[in-house]
Formats: structure tokens, C-alpha cells, sequence
């Protein structure tokens, strides 16, 4: 009988359990700000797999928002893709949610290069374009907001945790600041109609009739960081871009956790936020309720891109 050759079991039993965080080194398409592009591909990945975007905070990196995040594990269970973008900000680590660039549809900036990793891996994976997804915290949170406002066409929903609206870190005479701090946005003294917030939004992509996507805001409201009053703006936002009330039609104690207070808003309920009593800027990521309304656990008949939308009455069909 001939005996199987060690060397071949070793790189199988390799094989079987490849799955790493990983940066991509090769040219991936336009990244005009040099983002870093860091993925996390299960072994048992779906066939048309549905990729979901992590941006770290402030003085954060991509490894520990890898590291911190039970991403990779809920990749593992259910076969979606992560990519975690690192910050080319030196000195901070904050993302670009400040320059014109990165508030404009493929105007560059650091939303561009996270868009650009979006599009090469679902062109290597086959990945399914309708179920993509971004959450973040902090920084991250404002690059989530930053990339739903510039790229409803790309993300089919987003999480925002102690973040601001689309453009408020936005500085008054925007020429070219990619790591502006927003003294201003920060500690709540911008203030918008909800119209405003919506036009600003809107502005980002001028033209596009298309799609908005879902949205969840959530804010400890003793946050020291970013002030609580972005989570009220936020709500103009997001309701304004989506054409919905922003008066909730529900509102539920307790959810996920004690103290937190879920609203939601709009008969398909496209925008959700979590108002969190007592919690500081340090917001916990709950990765079970971003799953949820992502529902990057279903296997059929997911939520998608488009689908369901209150802009639209043709459920599936993009324009
Ligand atoms: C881009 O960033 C990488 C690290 O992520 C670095 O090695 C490389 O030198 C940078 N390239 C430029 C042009 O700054
Ligand atoms: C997906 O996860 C959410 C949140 O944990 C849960 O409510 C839902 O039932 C799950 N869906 C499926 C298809 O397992």
C-alpha cells in the first residue's frame, strides 16, 4: 500500500483552512489616496458572495478592526466576504470624510480607494453587486455615512456608529482638506433642515434617480467625542434622502440592549436607529443586529439592493 506523502496531507490540510486576514498589494483600480486593502475571504464562501466594508476608527488599523469584530467568525458561518480598508492618514488614522473628493461620486479621496477594493472583488469572486454592505465606528462611521451619500449605487445598506452626517466634517471653504477634524461638527453646532442635509446628500451625485440605501444609526447620547446632536441630524438625513417621515412609526425599549432605544422610520422601516442611554463614545459594535437588517445570514430571497425600496414600486429592478 502506498503511504500518502506527508508534504501533499500538509499543504491539504493547509488548503482547508487558508482563510487569513490578507492585504492586496496589486493595482485594484483607481486609489488616488493610497487606501490600504486588507480582505477576509471565508474558505466556505457562497456562491455569489455578499462583501461587506469595516473602516477602523480614529488611531485605529485595519488588523485591529479585524482582530476586534466578530466579522471574520460570522464570514466563516455564513460565507460573506470583509474588507477592511486602512486609513493613509499618518498622523491620525482618521479616514477622509472631509474633501471635496470623498464627499463626490467618483471624485477620489479615500472613498474612491474603498470603492475601487468593492469593485475589484466583485469582479474576482463573483460577488453578488446588490449585497454590499459598510459599518463602521467613529471614523468609520463617518466613512459609512461618506459612503452611502456618494455611492447609493454601490452600497445596499450601511451601519453608522458614533458618527456624523454625510458632509458635516465638511470644512466651509472645502479646498482639497482630506483629514479635516470638524471642531464645528464634533461638538454639535451644525444644525441643517432635514432638506438641507438631503440637498447636501443629493448633491454628491448629481443626477442619480436611482436607489438609496438602508440605513442604521446608532450614538451613546453622553458620547464626548462626537456630539449626540449628529445622531438627530443624521435622522434628517438619511429619512430626507429616502423621502420618509422622520417621525418614527416605531419605537422599542430595551434593543438590543438595556437602555438602547430602537426607532424606525418609514413604512418599510429603510432607516433604524439606536439611541444609547448613558453610553460614551465607546459604542460597542452589536454585529448580530447590523446582521439582521443586512440579513448577511440568508441564503434566499435576501434582502438586496433596490428590493423593497419606499422610492420604488418596481421591487428587483434597478435603474
Ligand atoms: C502606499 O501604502 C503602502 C502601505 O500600505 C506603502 O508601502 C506604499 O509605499 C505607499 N505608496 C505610496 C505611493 O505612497
Ligand atoms: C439572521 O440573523 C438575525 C439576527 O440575529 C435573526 O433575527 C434572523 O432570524 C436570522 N435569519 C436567518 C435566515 O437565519
Amino acid at each position: 500500500m502506498k503511504l500518502p506523502n506527508p508534504l501533499a496531507l500538509l499543504a491539504l490540510s493547509f488548503l482547508a483552512s487558508a482563510a487569513a486576514f490578507t492585504q492586496i498589494t496589486t493595482p485594484f483600480g483607481p486609489n488616488p489616496r493610497n487606501v490600504s486593502f486588507n480582505i477576509y475571504v471565508p474558505d466556505a464562501l457562497a456562491a455569489h458572495p455578499a462583501i461587506l466594508v469595516y473602516p477602523h476608527w480614529c488611531h485605529g488599523l485595519a488588523s485591529q478592526a479585524f482582530t476586534w469584530s466578530r466579522w471574520s467568525a460570522l464570514a466563516d458561518e455564513h460565507g460573506f466576504i470583509v474588507i477592511y480598508p486602512g486609513s493613509p492618514n499618518a498622523a491620525d488614522q482618521c479616514w477622509d470624510v472631509s474633501s471635496k473628493e470623498t464627499l463626490t461620486h467618483n471624485g477620489g479621496g479615500d472613498s474612491l480607494g474603498i470603492v475601487s477594493m468593492v469593485r475589484w472583488t466583485l469582479d474576482k469572486y463573483k460577488g453578488d453587486k446588490s449585497r454590499v454592505f459598510v459599518a463602521g465606528i467613529s471614523s468609520g462611521g463617518m466613512m459609512t455615512q461618506v459612503l452611502l451619500g456618494a455611492y447609493p449605487d454601490v452600497f445596499a445598506a450601511g451601519a453608522s456608529f458614533a458618527g456624523v452626517p454625510f458632509g458635516c466634517f465638511a470644512p466651509a471653504n472645502n479646498a482639497g482638506q482630506y483629514d479635516y477634524w470638524s471642531n464645528e461638527c464634533a461638538t454639535g453646532q451644525v444644525t441643517h433642515t432635514a432638506k438641507q442635509w438631503g440637498d447636501l446628500a443629493r448633491a454628491a451625485y448629481p443626477g442619480y434617480r436611482g436607489w438609496r440605501p438602508k440605513v442604521q444609526i446608532y450614538q451613546g447620547t453622553v458620547d464626548e467625542v462626537v456630539s449626540y446632536h449628529n445622531f438627530g441630524e443624521a435622522v434628517k438625513l438619511w429619512t430626507n434622502v429616502n423621502g420618509i417621515s422622520d417621525t418614527p412609526v416605531r419605537v422599542v425599549q430595551d434593543t438590543p440592549l438595556p437602555g438602547w432605544t430602537k426607532s424606525v422610520y418609514g413604512p418599510s422601516g429603510w432607516v433604524e436607529t439606536y439611541s444609547a442611554a448613558g453610553v460614551t463614545h465607546d459604542i460597542k459594535l452589536q454585529e448580530d443586529t447590523i446582521l439582521g437588517m443586512f440579513q448577511l445570514n440568508c441564503t434566499r430571497n435576501c434582502f438586496a439592493w433596490g428590493k423593497g425600496s419606499p422610492q420604488r414600486a418596481d421591487p428587483g429592478k434597478p435603474c
